[in-house]
């Protein structure tokens, strides 16, 4: 086994070079004609499969879909039983998405195969005691049924029948689309992993904030991930004529929605690492001549601890009732997803920043520790292995957005790192 990346500085910069372009040609697998969208079970989830698994397969790796649509390449070690060390991210997107959440994850994890393993006869394996697993989950965003991380709940064995009836804009329910898929539901339990058949669960994912561009920084460690809880809300008014209903005999919807969005930034500014976006927000009938009778809005509500987050979401509920009370309006919320925070292994946050330390300076500081308010994949994986992480650049910060990015030479840093962080590891496990 190495204890040192043998790969030149040509070869790195050439393997970030191959991640750039394949997140292009990722970005080209889209249902929408104007931007990125690829979505849990659809036929582009199908065509991203197809193609990062004949780049898994280009690297002698096996290759497999699981029950849930996650995509799973694997590099056994010498004994084909040992347990592995998974690396990824997911290969679904937002609306109008960039191409670097979750895709990066992926095609580094890739290249880090590529810069580690070595050739056994016609074929590879990995140089490790244990084996090296890429994983291409999908439905970290939760963009198509609401409730995010179902691919990599299912992975962790925390699948909730419930999940079943959720249903996307146009009714169809994750049931009938794992179906129309070519997926069995009655098979999801075989998606769910096995904590001794894991090592544990590294990503690198684009950070999705400006901290590292701030700092003039190319890689962070991550400490831990925001919790989250995302609800759908409905208030209730009564549409009536526009013109002919004065003022004191209104019971707008969109108004009293609009109040609460209002609320939502006024509570959540007042604390600290808790942050609320209410990112959908419909009236209804929906006609420009008639009060708003209904309006539903979504609420996206993290924090880095659980207590923390739902005593803000209790002191919202009570600022609510009395928002709608005033305004002579009800309202009831449902909650579509609910994650808890998760620390990333001491062990694994030191081999990741022993990884970063080997592209710095000598006697440049150490490198940053991030806490995470985006939600990721290791969310659910951390039920079942140890997680660690580690942030890239993202000039600006802007993601979920068209204008998202990152530097070839960024990337390349992060190879390193990566590829350094698995050395690291694996000469921690001896
Ligand atoms: C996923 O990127 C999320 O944090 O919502
Ligand atoms: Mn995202
Ligand atoms: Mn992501």
């Amino acid at each position: 086994m190495r204890a040192r990346l043998e790969a030149g500085q040509q070869e790195i910069v050439a393997a970030a070079r191959r991640v750039m372009l394949r997140c292009d040609e990722l970005a080209r697998v889209t249902a929408s004609e104007t931007g990125i969208e690829r979505v849990y079970l659809s036929p582009e989830h199908a065509r991203a499969n197809r193609l990062a698994a004949e780049w898994m397969r280009e690297l002698g790796m096996s290759t497999r879909q699981d029950a849930a649509g996650n995509l799973v390449g694997r590099l056994d070690a010498a004994d084909p039983e040992a347990p592995a060390l998974m690396i990824g991210s997911h290969l679904d997107t937002v609306l109008d998405a960039g191409r670097y959440d979750g895709m990066l994850g992926v095609l580094a994890a890739l290249e880090v195969v590529r810069l580690l393993r070595e050739p056994a006869g016609d074929a590879h394996r990995s140089p490790f005691r244990f084996a090296i697993e890429v994983v291409a989950f999908w439905d970290e965003e939760g963009t198509r049924f609401g409730k995010a991380l179902l691919g990599s709940s299912a992975a962790a064995g925390t699948w909730d029948d419930r999940w079943w009836a959720l249903q996307d804009a146009e009714g169809v329910s994750v049931r009938q689309a794992f179906l129309e898929f070519g997926l069995d539901p009655a098979r999801i339990a075989e998606a769910a992993r096995r904590p001794e058949q894991l090592v544990g669960y590294l990503e690198a994912h684009i950070e999705q904030g400006p901290e590292l561009h701030r700092r003039g920084e190319s890689l962070a460690v991550v400490s831990s991930i925001a919790s989250a809880r995302r609800f759908q809300l409905v208030v209730e008014g009564e549409a009536r004529h526009a013109g002919g209903t004065p003022y004191d005999m209104r019971r707008d919807a969109l108004l009293g929605a609009s109040e609460a969005a209002l609320a939502v930034e006024r509570l959540c500014r007042a604390e600290h690492h808790i942050i609320g976006t209410v990112g959908q927000l419909e009236a209804f009938p929906g006609a420009m001549n008639v009060v708003p009778g209904e309006a539903r809005f979504s609420l996206d509500l993290r924090g880095e601890l659980d207590g923390h987050r739902d005593e803000v979401w209790s002191a919202l509920s009570l600022e609510l009732d009395a928002i709608m009370g005033r305004r002579g309006l009800r309202w009831r919320a449902d909650e579509v997803h609910n994650a808890a925070a998760v620390g990333c292994a001491p062990l694994l946050q030191d081999v990741v920043r022993e990884g970063i330390a080997t592209t710095l300076a000598p006697g440049a500081d150490a490198p940053a520790t991030l806490f995470s308010p985006a939600g990721h994949d290791g969310m659910s994986i951390g039920a079942i292995t140890d997680i660690g992480m580690l942030f890239l650049r993202n000039p600006d910060g802007i993601s979920h957005h068209p204008d998202e990015d990152v530097s070839t030479e960024d990337v390349a840093h992060g190879l390193r790192a990566l590829a350094e962080s698995v050395l690291h590891l694996a000469a921690e496990r001896g």
